[in-house]
């Protein structure tokens, strides 16, 4: 559903808008968001998901305007800090419509969240959940949770392991039975009203083995609740991380076809263990903004490496990096990227583009074929940028953050701004 192409000059147009005349205005690096792409894929999940909630996870791009598109197109709201949290209240998001994770949320977060009347709180320890029991009694407040279970599936990229996932710092094992004595610890406590288990297995998954392996121990537990605390808990949830094509080699997630798989994996469990169906709910982040959004960077030197056996590499240096766009140094993780202000006939170079930080991992995409006549002043585009790169950006090198532009119908609009020097120097109290 994106709407980014290229014109017969190879200039690179978005929601309507070429890349090149964003670039005249608000200069680069720059984040493009494409508002069409990203409520077409808000909209996919709803509306593959109509009998779950669904809720958008913040944390892979988050800022005020995008809080009410994903309320305007009727999703949920997944928030896991006080940040997060302020910024969906100021878009007017409906506090009942959020759902409030994290492992250590302090007892000032769960009586904002509390007060604020956010619709579930998950929870991730026996402290948290003591934490609430004393907040609810001291407001006299009634808070919904969810219990933050790990189901014993680890997901990979490209595969899980249904080993050594206890030991990690998330959630109530299933197994040890910490899950099911946190359920009734819950049950037992007044003023906490218990909403069902939540499981989220990893981030950037292709295999839904993973997702039904979940579902399968989940509801066993929940069957389990049902059995012998005598409590039917009305919901579920079964995370994120539905994976997106970062590069041609991957495949989408198709939100239909998982919405049909999940669902009938829920329906036959639910029939063998004898419990009635719980309202089902899920997370996804990266595959609604992951592809709708681009950075666009300026070239500023080219420098051919000769390799071994007469090899060369061209280092293409761009005006961003790794402060813009952690995770290839990170998760080694791989994008592509285009020449976005022209075309070029030149026979292409294997190109790496990097950044302009002080560090040789500032790399931004590994390896890309571009014309060999890449050169100074030239535009280069890197797709699929929307999750978890402008949300993990960094002042390293006391870098200036870029602005999110959003492009519609050959509108642009800066969402969030450029940051400027005046803002670092704002929190340096010399
Ligand atoms: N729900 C929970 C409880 C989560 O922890 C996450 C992601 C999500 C939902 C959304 O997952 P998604 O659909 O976006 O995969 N920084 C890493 C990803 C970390 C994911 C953390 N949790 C990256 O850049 O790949």
């Amino acid at each position: 559903s994106s709407t980014a192409h290229k014109t017969e000059t190879g200039d690179l147009v978005v929601g309507g808008v070429p890349v090149a005349d964003l670039v005249a205005e608000h200069n680069t690096p720059a984040y493009v968001l494409d508002e069409a792409d990203f409520r077409a894929r808000a909209r996919a999940f709803r509306d593959a998901f109509s009998d779950f909630d669904v809720y958008y996870a913040g944390k892979a791009f988050l800022c005020t305007a995008v809080a009410r598109w994903v309320q305007e197109e009727g999703l949920c709201l997944d928030v896991c800090s006080a940040g997060e949290l302020t910024v969906a209240l100021r878009a007017g998001f409906d506090p009942a419509r959020i759902g409030y994770h994290g492992n250590n949320k302090s007892v000032a977060e769960l009586r904002r969240a509390v007060a604020e009347g956010v619709g579930r709180i998950i929870v991730d320890s026996v402290q948290e959940i003591d934490r609430l029991a004393m907040v609810v009694q001291d407001t006299g407040l009634t808070a919904r949770v969810m219990v933050r279970v790990t189901a014993g599936v680890e997901a990979h990229t490209h595969e899980y392991i249904a080993t050594a996932h206890e030991d990690q710092k998330f959630g109530f094992s299933i197994t040890s039975g910490d899950a099911f004595e946190a359920v009734r610890r819950i049950t037992e406590t007044p003023g906490i009203e218990l909403l069902g288990l939540h499981s989220h297995i990893g981030s950037q998954i292709f295999d839904s083995s993973g997702f039904e392996v979940a579902a399968r121990r989940v509801l066993a537990l929940h069957a389990r609740v049902s059995d012998e605390l005598a409590v039917t808990m009305p919901e579920m949830d079964l995370g994120g991380g539905f994976g997106i094509a970062y590069t041609t080699q991957d495949d989408p997630s198709d939100p239909a076809q998982l919405a049909t798989e999940m669902g009938k994996i829920v329906e036959h469990e639910c029939r063998a263990l004898g419990v009635a169906e719980p309202r089902l709910s899920i997370e996804p982040g990266r595959a609604i903004v992951g592809p709708a959004m681009c950075t666009v960077y300026t070239v500023g030197t080219v420098k051919p490496v000769a390799l071994d056996a007469g090899a060369v590499r061209t280092y293409v240096s761009v005006d961003g990096g790794m402060s813009d766009n952690i995770r290839t140094a990170l998760y080694d993780a791989d994008y592509s990227c285009t020449l976005a202000n022209r075309r070029s006939e030149a026979p292409p170079v294997l190109a790496r583009v990097v950044g302009k930080h002080c560090e040789a991992g500032d790399i931004v995409v590994r390896d890309e074929f571009l014309p060999g006549d890449v050169a100074p002043g030239d535009l280069v585009a890197v797709p699929g940028t929307g999750a978890y790169c402008r949300s993990m950006a960094s002042n390293y090198n006391h870098a200036l953050r870029p602005p999110v532009i959003a492009v519609r119908d050959g509108q642009a609009r800066v969402l969030v701004r450029r940051e400027t020097e005046d803002d670092l120097l704002a929190t340096d109290l010399g």
